[in-house]
């Protein structure tokens, strides 16, 4: 008779799991692969070819709290290990992931369908997030303050906030994992990761790299999760007193959903939402730097990033000149296909509600007169998710696209006058999360880097990411930082502490 684990495994797709030692296609708790508790599973499909890859269990609210008491009893030990320790299994973690970069890579192109170059780029960038906290975790200081009486010390402990709960989007499936878990590990925090439904597999792949690393069982628990059990799961772990830190990377109404939930017992969030990047070129920028920069900023993972540019704003005397320039790189760079296939730059949409809404956006904006200069069109010849990249121009505050968070190869270019008047245009919205400016000026360099209302701005480059920059938002865009030294802040606790009557 087979046990659930090889029926399990019986299903999976055989050439895949040949290829890819860790596919995994079960849950991971306390140190075990595990099925959900009704068996229940749900598939998941390349976006690019529509074929299964496998299935992954769907896991509900029963699971959610297995892995949350897993998460609880590991942190009873975890808590008290020494920095050098954390340090070091996240050192191990680290080295595995490089030694299985390339298999990561592929795995992450079969479930997200970015191209394997731009797989490969995530690896290697969400790869870095666990070396700089291995690094960092052995920084994590208190402080020793002025007392104000002779008698006494004053000191301000770091400790562990407790189980936090990583709720990852599709975008990044690597890259936003290693972010949020490499911080909660250096901070001594045990963890419960959640990825989307769409690609629950690189996860499941970092958690059996986490257990050959040496992680004590109960460190590192993944939960598969379907689109119909997320809301019950999301609002299971917000309830749970025993999670004290939620961090979340995705759509802003989701994050304020989870916001409003961990309020009733006051837990830490962290939350990186929605942005609606502005993108302005000043016409004293170098504008083929400005060109070049502009492709990589709004086609990275095909426009599905939170950072993508999404509003272009070039002033009036190099607008001609940036468009045109524009436009044909865009007709020349990009070559949309299935990622896995060599000389493919970018992949599919990750789904149909994806493209519908694309497509929705720019079909209202030409029927309401914007010029369409590419695009335009679903790709339908490569497959039911590829969008032609689009340019349009001529956009007003009538058509849908002109205040929305794309998320797809659509590019939007607006023409300006005056510094003051992009900057209210670029600042007249509720989010901020990235904004970015070309311009040779130094004096209007520092104006513009002040009055911009964004929590990361790219001057003069359009790929800011990196394990060293604290990434997040202002307003609507979100709460707390990862990456940097900050990135743990949120997965600790102060604790101030009163040494008094010291006898000398
Ligand atoms: C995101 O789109 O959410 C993350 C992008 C990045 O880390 O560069």
């Amino acid at each position: 008779m087979l046990s659930s684990k090889n029926l399990l495994t019986s299903i999976a797709s055989p050439g895949l799991r040949r290829e890819f030692s860790l596919l995994k296609n079960q849950g991971f708790i306390n140190g075990k692969w595990v099925a959900a508790q009704g068996n229940a599973k749900f598939e998941v499909v390349n976006p690019a070819t529509k074929a299964v890859i496998d299935s992954v269990p769907d896991m509900n609210i029963q699971d959610t709290k297995l892995a949350i008491d897993a998460a609880t009893e590991a942190f009873k030990t975890f808590r008290n290990t020494t920095a050098k320790y954390r340090a070091n299994l996240l050192r191990n973690w680290y080295n595995l992931m490089v030694q299985h970069s390339e298999e990561l890579a592929k795995i992450l192109t079969q479930e997200n369908g970015k191209s394997l170059a731009e797989s490969r780029a995530e690896i290697t960038y969400g790869n870095s997030f666990v070396e700089w906290f291995s690094e960092e975790a052995r920084r994590i200081n208190g402080e020793i303050l002025p007392a104000t009486t002779d008698n006494r010390k004053l000191m301000i402990l770091k400790q562990p906030a407790g189980v936090a709960a990583l709720i990852t989007p599709w975008n990044f499936p690597h890259a936003m994992i290693t972010r949020k878990a490499g911080a909660a590990i250096a901070a001594g925090c045990t963890c419960i990761i959640k990825p989307s439904e769409d690609t629950p597999f690189t996860g499941l792949a970092l958690a059996q790299l986490a257990d050959d690393a040496g992680f004590p069982a109960g460190v590192i628990n993944v939960i598969t999760t379907n689109t119909s059990n997320s809301p019950d799961v999301g609002k299971a772990i917000c309830d749970d007193k025993r999670v004290r830190v939620v961090s979340f990377t995705g759509s802003t109404q989701v994050g304020k959903i989870l916001y409003r939930q961990c309020a009733d017992n006051v837990k830490k969030v962290c939350l990186e939402l929605g942005g609606n990047a502005p993108f302005i070129v000043f016409e004293s920028a170098n504008i083929d730097l400005a060109v070049s920069s502009a492709m990589v900023c709004k086609f990275r993972n095909t426009g599905q990033t939170c950072i993508s540019a999404n509003r272009f704003y070039v002033q009036k005397n190099v607008f001609q000149e940036f468009t045109s320039k524009f436009l044909e790189r865009m007709q020349k760079d990009i070559v949309l296909g299935d990622g896995m296939k060599q000389n493919v730059t970018h992949g599919p949409l990750i789904k149909k509600s994806q493209i519908d809404m694309v497509d929705h956006l720019v079909q209202d904006a030409v029927s309401k007169g914007a010029k369409l200069h590419c695009g335009g069109k679903r790709l339908a010849d490569l497959g039911e998710l590829f969008y032609a990249p689009t340019l349009l121009t001529d956009v007003n505050e009538n058509m849908e696209i002109f205040a929305k968070e794309i998320f797809g190869p659509v590019a939007v270019i607006h023409q300006f006058e005056s510094e003051d008047q992009v900057l209210m245009d670029a600042n007249n919205i509720n989010v901020g999360l990235a904004g970015y400016f070309y311009s040779e000026n130094l004096s209007q360099i520092f104006r513009v880097a002040r009055k911009m209302e964004v929590g990361m701005i790219g001057v003069n480059e359009g790929l800011i990411s990196c394990a060293e920059a604290a990434f997040g938002g202002v307003k609507e865009s979100g709460l707390g930082r990862e990456g940097s030294k900050h990135g743990v802040d949120d997965f600790l606790d102060i604790k101030y502490l009163c040494l008094g009557n010291i006898q000398y």
